[in-house]
């Protein structure tokens, strides 16, 4: 054996469980774990979702092992805990489970996101893993000023805020549970494809080809807004993970021990199995992290039209005042000339776009003002993490897009970014 750790990861295709899984087998350099399992409800082979250039090749790796699986099915989740013949039983467990759709249903949210991951949870204290890591998004409505650390009281966002943040209350309700809760900003790099910095991305990118400003709502655009690469995900959740596995939950509550707030309609408890009482106390080692640019809407904005040969600016006040008002009627409207114009930026593209995933329509959750805010300093200060993509820029962005243009999911313009 090789001394080092085993892992599986739960969920997450779709957001950073391939990043993830490239971090702990990386294509060219040492692996940080002796086998890993990646699990989750989709096919990779053939893929029936988007993988990204880089992650079957992670598959290939003799280490690493794909399970396709239906989380929701006790004895399924139950299996794969098993480990592959002469292997002892799993070291690290990262949990990315969860429906990151916004306009699911309550009932979908209960079942796919807090039922998940409760069944995990509760199996990986029973196999007594030496570090379960939740992440958790940025489903949350920050304050637009203050300290936006841990302690800070954020407001869930919506039904699926709700939920996760209830499934939060859920895992460290287990005692068992060497849990740690990473809760991250916007996540942005190469192959990510949900949330709001790359809808952003897309679209800013249509604005640079018709060479005409990018006015956004929601002026003066003073709200926080911060970012982090999807690599520091990955390399927060390793860093968790390794922490954990030193010192164990009860002391790693002591050091790091948040409480989370009961956020839920108080009449939940009684239909949903496994939800935690209003007044019982929840509490678990729980860090933020975002990177160090420290973005508002504005600079956000400036950085990533720049990079497109354009500038950022807002709407008029009364404009202003007339979508937010009425945002929801006017979703097509905004998106017509965003999408006709990344459908051109692809027909011109030279080499042609041989993969047609991302796309520049921003529905109503990618409209809505988001305040995105989580201080990472007690991550750095308690873990010892060290951001390996402290700044959004252009060097960033330039790989982000260098990467899909070469996949074939990037418009490829001659003369333009
Ligand atoms: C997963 O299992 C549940 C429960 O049996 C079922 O309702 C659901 O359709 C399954 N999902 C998939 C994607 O097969």
């Amino acid at each position: 054996m090789s001394g080092k750790p085993t892992a599986i990861i739960f969920g997450g295709l779709n957001t950073c469980s391939r990043a993830l899984a490239a971090f702990l087998v990386p294509l060219d350099g040492e692996p940080l774990v002796s086998h890993l399992r990646i699990v989750d409800k989709y096919s990779v082979n053939p893929p029936t979702t988007y993988l990204g250039a880089e992650f079957p090749q992670v598959l290939e790796k003799g280490i690493v092992e794909y399970k396709q699986a239906n989380l929701t099915i006790p004895s399924t989740v139950t299996s794969c805990f098993d480990p592959p013949a002469g292997q002892e039983a799993y070291s690290y467990v990262f949990d990315l489970t969860g429906e990151i759709q916004w306009d699911r249903p309550e009932q979908v949210q209960i079942k796919t996101t807090f039922n998940v991951a409760r069944l995990v949870g509760l199996e990986a204290a029973k196999r007594k893993v030496q570090a379960y890591v939740r992440l958790q998004h940025p489903f949350y409505e920050c304050k637009e000023k203050g300290s936006h650390d841990e302690k800070e009281d954020v407001k869930p966002d919506g039904v699926l805020g709700t939920w996760w943040h209830e499934t939060l209350r859920m895992l460290a309700s287990i005692e068992d549970l060497n849990l740690v809760v990473l809760r991250s900003a916007m996540v942005y790099g190469p192959y990510v494809d949900y949330g709001v910095v790359m809808c952003f991305i897309a679209v800013a990118s249509t604005y640079g080809y018709i060479k005409q400003p990018m006015k956004a709502l929601w002026g003066p655009g003073k709200h926080p807004t911060h970012t982090v690469h999807v690599e520091d995900v990955a390399g927060g959740m390793w860093a968790c993970a390794e922490w954990m596995s030193k010192i164990g939950r009860k002391e790693a509550n002591s050091i790091a021990g948040e409480e989370i707030l009961f956020k839920n309609d108080k009449s939940k408890v009684k239909e949903v199995e496994g939800m935690v009482a209003p007044d019982q106390k929840c509490v678990a080692p729980a860090f933020n992290i975002e990177d160090d640019s420290n973005t508002s809407m504005a600079d956000l904005g400036n950085i990533i039209t720049s990079f497109f040969g354009t500038t950022f600016e807002f709407h008029n006040f009364l404009t202003n005042m007339l979508a937010n008002w009425k945002l929801e009627e006017n979703v097509e409207e905004i998106n017509e000339s965003h999408v006709s114009n990344w459908t051109e930026m692809i027909q011109k593209s030279n080499p042609p776009v041989s993969k047609l995933h991302y796309t520049a329509y921003m529905d109503l959750y990618h409209l809505k003002k988001h305040v995105v805010a989580f201080n990472a300093t007690k991550l750095k200060e308690v873990v010892g993490y060290k951001l390996r993509r402290p700044q959004i820029n252009h060097d960033t962005l330039r790989e982000v897009i260098d990467k899909l243009k070469a996949e074939g999911s990037w418009p490829n313009l001659q003369g333009s970014s």
